[in-house]
């Protein structure tokens, strides 16, 4: 295992940047999440680490050492994509030591990595099959299995899980947290399911555009995103945004005023904030309240209810704002389309964003940040 740097990592194709001014430290054995929409620039990030890319400008340090020039094969990484190819006419065991044979790594010495692998893997019973005998998740597995016989310092997966369905997913993402924690390797991961990132990261790093909108534990981001992009990326359903106007400011409070002319103290950093600006308040479907334990209130017509079993997400329109705000309830709440509904805004839950998108820094402590 190693640490990676990156200082100021910048990729052009053409005229144009995909990765702007990366800077990043990864410590020994962190497990690192790269998400961001499609097109961000995660699998350029991971591949000019891996050297399958080479990096227009800045630094790539792995295990303190500069790898911008060195080729792929000695920077000591595994990387396992989202398509993942087995030879078909070699067995699990043949595949996971193909690698190795060609290292010219000792017999001895590849059966015991590659037992030692398989075990961790629970693949032990499977090493004489020939991949179209395997699962799909077997498969992924093998995948896996064939980068980490190598014992590379840094494991780099993109999408590993993309091509699983839903159960397995499960399945794959406990045992690659138990992997990782029994391992110890440096792990990044790119993903799009907001509950690997949540789960099995150390760190999660949001990219936006090429460039690094946050980087974070986990719930710091759910709880306290810097800006109104991370807000809005991290969470599902996605954070409701309502415009509001400032009113008054005092130390560590700012009140604003809703769209319904209701106003509102929320505790949160109040400086550089002027009375009269625009500003967006931000609150997450799971943090409304049902309207009558609550001092503010917004009020709206049901435009959508979605029963999910667990829970209830309703869709609400506020007059006076052009998006529907969505309220999540658990279990079963039965509310009748086109129903007035009243919803409470609690202000210790609210965030509040300036025009540049910025957070003011939510003062509210949350468990577990
Ligand atoms: N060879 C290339 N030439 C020109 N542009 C490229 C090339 N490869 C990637 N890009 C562009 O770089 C940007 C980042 O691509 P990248 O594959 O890193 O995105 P991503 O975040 O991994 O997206 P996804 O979630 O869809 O996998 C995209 O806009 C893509 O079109
Ligand atoms: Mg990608």
């Amino acid at each position: 295992m190693a640490s990676v740097a990156l200082r100021n990592v910048t990729k052009a194709w053409g005229d144009t940047l995909v990765s702007k001014d990366i800077n990043l430290e990864i410590g020994e054995g962190e497990f690192v999440v790269f998400v961001g929409p499609s097109g961000c620039g995660k699998s350029t990030l991971l591949r000019m680490i891996a050297g399958l890319e080479t990096i227009t400008r800045g630094d790539l340090l792995i295990g303190g050492q500069r790898m911008n020039e060195v080729p792929p094969a000695e920077r000591g990484i595994g990387m396992v994509f989202q398509s993942y190819a087995l030879y078909p006419h070699l067995s699990v065991a043949e595949n996971m030591s193909f690698g190795l044979k060609l290292a010219g790594v000792r017999r001895s010495e590849i059966e015991q990595r590659v037992n030692q692998v398989a075990e961790v893997l629970q693949l032990a019973h499977l090493l004489d099959r020939r991949p179209k005998a395997l699962s799909g998740g077997q498969r992924q597995r093998v995948a896996i299995g064939r980068t980490l016989v190598a014992e590379p310092r840094v494991f780099l997966l993109d999408e590993p899980l993309s091509n699983l369905d839903a159960a397995l997913r499960v399945q794959m993402r406990i045992e690659i947290s138990r992997l990782h924690k029994r391992l110890k390797r440096t792990m990044i991961y790119v993903t799009h399911d907001q509950i690997e990132a949540m789960t099995l990261a150390d760190k999660i790093v949001v990219l936006e555009a090429g460039r690094i909108a946050q980087v974070g534990r986990p719930l710091e981001l759910y709880h306290y995103p810097a800006n109104r992009f991370v807000a809005g990326f991290i969470g599902s359903p996605r954070m409701n945004f309502l415009p509001v106007k400032v009113t008054a400011t005092a130390l560590d409070q700012v009140q604003v005023q809703l769209p319904n002319a209701q106003r509102i103290w929320l505790p949160v950093e109040s400086a550089g904030v002027v009375a009269g600006s625009n500003m967006s308040l931000g609150i997450r479907p799971e943090h409304l309240l049902s309207s009558d334990i609550a001092d503010v209130t917004l009020e709206g017509e049901v435009q959508v209810v979605e029963q999910l079993g667990h829970e209830t997400q309703i869709h609400i329109q506020i007059p006076a704002i052009r998006q529907n705000l969505v309220y999540r309830q658990e279990d079963v709440v039965l509310v009748e389309e086109g129903a007035l509904m009243g919803i409470g805004l609690p202000p210790e839950r609210c965030h509040l964003f300036r025009e540049d998108g910025s957070a003011c820094r939510r003062l509210h402590q949350e468990p577990g940040v």
